[in-house]
């Protein structure tokens, strides 16, 4: 038993999930920029074309041979008990486990095809040739997940057309560092999030109450590999590891969890299928994720500090009063909309303050998904 099984789970059994009946509400979904949904990111490319990655030289290389070697080329396509899978599994969920599913392939299609669009457009924009390289393979991964994810949304009619996506959706603009730090973070992130339910499933097949689950483990091996390149990135430029830099990387840490954190606890019935309650599952996230990120940050969120848990509770309990205002017209709802957000940031803020675990960084950057 972890720590963490000893929680007391809070009951957010309110769901913040609209539902979606058709394509069009799957396709608005996907292109509406909340603060939680995933968003698509924009660079400066001329920055991005002078990194230098000459001191990790040695475990770059052996990095590249691994995207040229392509070890998931074949991976990304359904076997003959896949549609068999869909029809007789789905059959028996209720509507309420459906919409929260459909909620997690819209949001899992968007995060992945956002890193497509990404890298995609730093290859296109700059001539530095191991970063080009790069974003090459990384986009050809991405491409393969996105497009994985929207054959399965597809089978339910929910099919999402990313190239009209592509061009409505509302592109944020990061300057590199702090797209390293997010991208690192979210990668990183997103293996632990996959080999977390893939174990999980593993011991409970009875639970897999959908047949995309079995590609998660050889799915997420790429997602390490792309937070491994980011590491190596960050360690190639110390300075982007030091000084007032740190508190950036808290940010992103604080923020990346959080939102992370509140967008679980609005699926409870999703985790309940999975045999797996939100909190602990995403608390062996932060416990993963944060043991990976010491190859590349000198510090980590202390998860374990009493009051994690309880501003994160908050965050989630002032998400859910946000959404509630969210069909009311009036000055009292606007005074309590504005009551609630400046809530929200005191809370954000009080998270952000919390004392840190300071850590040495070993000498050698890469690891292995062993998780
Ligand atoms: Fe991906
Ligand atoms: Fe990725």
């Amino acid at each position: 038993m972890n720590a963490h099984t000893a929680f007391m789970d809070t009951d957010f059994t309110q769901r913040l999930v609209d539902s979606v009946e058709s394509a069009e509400d799957a396709n608005k979904r996907a292109v509406t920029n909340t603060v939680l949904a995933p968003r698509f990111y924009t660079t400066d490319f001329d920055a991005m074309d002078k990194i230098d990655i000459s001191s990790v030289r040695r475990e770059w290389d052996l990095m590249m041979q691994e995207y040229e070697g392509d070890n998931n080329h074949d991976h990304f396509q359904r076997d003959a008990a896949f549609a068999d899978e869909v029809h007789t599994l789905m059959s028996k969920l209720d509507e309420g486990l459906k919409q929260e599913f459909y909620d997690f392939l819209i949001g899992s299609l968007t995060s992945e095809f956002s890193g497509c669009i990404l890298y995609n457009e730093v290859r296109k924009n700059i001539n530095n040739p191991d970063i080009k390289k790069l974003m090459t393979y990384m986009a050809r991964d991405e491409s393969r997940h996105a497009g994985f994810l929207n054959q399965s949304l597809k089978d339910f009619n929910f099919g999402i057309d990313l190239g009209q996506l592509k061009r409505t959706k509302k592109y944020t603009f990061f300057k590199p560092k702090f797209i390293f730090y997010a991208t690192y973070l979210s990668e990183k992130i997103g293996y632990a999030r996959y080999i977390t339910i893939f174990r999980q499933l593993e011991r409970h097949p009875d639970k897999r109450f959908h047949p995309i689950f079995r590609w998660f483990e050889r799915w997420c091996n790429d997602e390490f590999r792309h937070g491994e390149s980011f590491a190596l990135i960050m360690r190639a430029d110390p300075k982007l590891l030091r000084g007032v830099n740190l508190w950036w990387i808290r940010f992103f840490i604080i923020a990346v969890y959080a939102t992370m954190y509140v967008r679980d606890h609005t699926r409870p019935a999703l985790h309940d299928a999975m045999g797996l309650n939100a909190t602990q599952y995403d608390f062996e996230v932060f416990r993963i994720t944060s043991e990976i990120s010491k190859q590349v940050f000198p510090l980590i969120v202390d998860i374990d500090h009493p009051m994690f848990k309880v501003y994160l509770d908050r965050l989630t309990a002032l998400s859910l009063a946000m959404n509630d205002t969210k069909d009311k017209k009036g000055v009292f709802n606007l005074l309590n909309k504005g009551a609630i957000a400046i809530q929200a940031l005191i809370t954000f803020g009080k998270l952000f303050f919390l004392p840190v675990i300071k850590s040495e960084l070993p000498a050698q950057v890469r690891l292995a998904p062993t998780w």
